[in-house]
């Protein structure tokens, strides 16, 4: 790759599904590149911005005031549009939209670019870096489930958000004797349902790395019942599935959009009243976990991911990801996260806390 001499304008996207804490990394790579008289494009919806013209504008510190505590991107974003995957057919040839960013990234006179996104922008970052573009990578999604960083912006904020959501089925739970099945997000990992759930004092977690046995989970809310809890609260991720079963999907795979998962608690709900007799309902959070403010713990997050990223750009580190190792911000080589999936180990440490304390993973 060419290293530029000087790292002097910047272009920073946003890609994939929002997280709050989006805006924290923008103004923190702003702040800190006019810190180091560098110059920031913000390019719109990922990688649209470098293939359709205008789709840019420059960033000043005064445009990112006020934003550090707002949900979405100023920039907006797309989890649809990869670069690579739309062949153009010319007189030349077939090339793909891959060469067109390329292109842009120079006619906007782009010394680096910084990658805000999930495991698929930062896939598709890792593409780019092989195409000579420098860049660094920012982790972000709620689900929390990508590689070699202990967390991912957005995280902690919709876990505190299911935490008060199951802090208020539980009253209304308790109030009428019912089971109440909460569904919240994480496709292929747990993390967001194991933290509210302990967060929230859920008596069933289920989560897609141990499927479960509805059985199981019945037989948990009838020992709660003789000992005279007549409610209960089962959280359940939405790629949570029974063993030998599969997911719930509401919509499969087509074209460009990967297949939308959802409706797992309302398959529970039913079995769980079959099973118990007792009057079940359920709730699907969906995208409210990814709306609103950021809690404090993902402003400084995502506030040390755009400054590190700047300075790693500054230093002429390239094609690398900014991640939490707590206490610090370290930088991994993009290609050790490339199609890899952070799933919750099951004999996590929180797993094991959670059983500790009867809470039933349906296993
Ligand atoms: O990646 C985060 C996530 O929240 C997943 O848990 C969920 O399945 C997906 O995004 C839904 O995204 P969208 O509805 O934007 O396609």
């Amino acid at each position: 790759m060419s290293v530029p001499a000087k790292v002097r304008r910047i272009g920073v996207l946003t890609g994939g599904g929002d997280a709050p804490g989006l805006n924290a990394v923008i103004r923190a790579v702003v702040k800190s590149a006019a810190n180091c008289n560098c110059e920031v494009i913000g390019l719109e919806d990922s990688f649209d911005g470098l293939i359709e013209p205008n789709r840019w504008r420059r960033l000043v510190p005064k445009d990112v005031t006020g934003i550090l505590r707002v949900g979405g991107t100023i920039l907006g974003t797309t989890n649809r549009g990869n670069p690579f995957l739309y062949p153009i057919h010319t007189s030349g040839g077939t090339k793909d939209y891959s060469a067109r960013c390329v292109e842009m990234f120079h006619e906007l006179k782009l010394d680096a670019l910084v990658v805000i996104g999930g495991d698929g922008t930062l896939a598709i970052a890792h593409q780019f870096s092989k195409l000579g573009i420098p860049l660094v990578g920012v982790p972000k999604t709620i689900d929390n489930d990508i590689v070699e960083t202990t967390n991912t912006f957005g995280f902690d904020t919709a876990v505190a958000f299911a935490t008060d959501a199951i802090d208020r089925l539980h009253t209304t739970a308790e109030a009428h004797h019912r089971v109440i099945v909460v569904e919240v997000m994480g496709r292929y990992a747990g993390w967001i349902a194991l933290y509210s759930g302990v967060a929230g004092g859920a008596d069933v977690i289920l989560i897609p790395e141990i499927p479960y046995d509805i059985e199981k989970v019945a037989r948990r809310i009838r020992d709660r019942e003789h000992m005279g809890a007549r409610f209960s609260i089962v959280v359940a991720a939405e790629g949570a599935r029974p063993i030998g079963g599969t997911t719930t999907v509401l919509k499969a795979a087509e074209g460009e959009y990967v297949e939308r998962l959802g409706g797992c608690s309302a398959v529970i709900a039913r079995q769980i009243e079959a099973l118990t007799e007792k009057e079940t309902r359920n709730v699907v959070l969906g995208h409210l976990q990814r709306g609103g403010a950021p809690t404090s713990f993902d402003r400084v997050l995502a506030t040390r991911f755009g400054a590190r990223a700047v300075e790693l750009l500054m230093e002429g580190t390239f094609d690398h990801m900014v991640a939490f190792h707590p206490p610090n911000i370290a930088a991994v080589p993009l290609e050790k996260i490339v199609g890899r999936t952070r799933t919750v180990p099951p004999d996590f440490d929180v797993i094991r806390t959670a059983k500790a304390c009867g809470i039933s993973l349906g296993d």
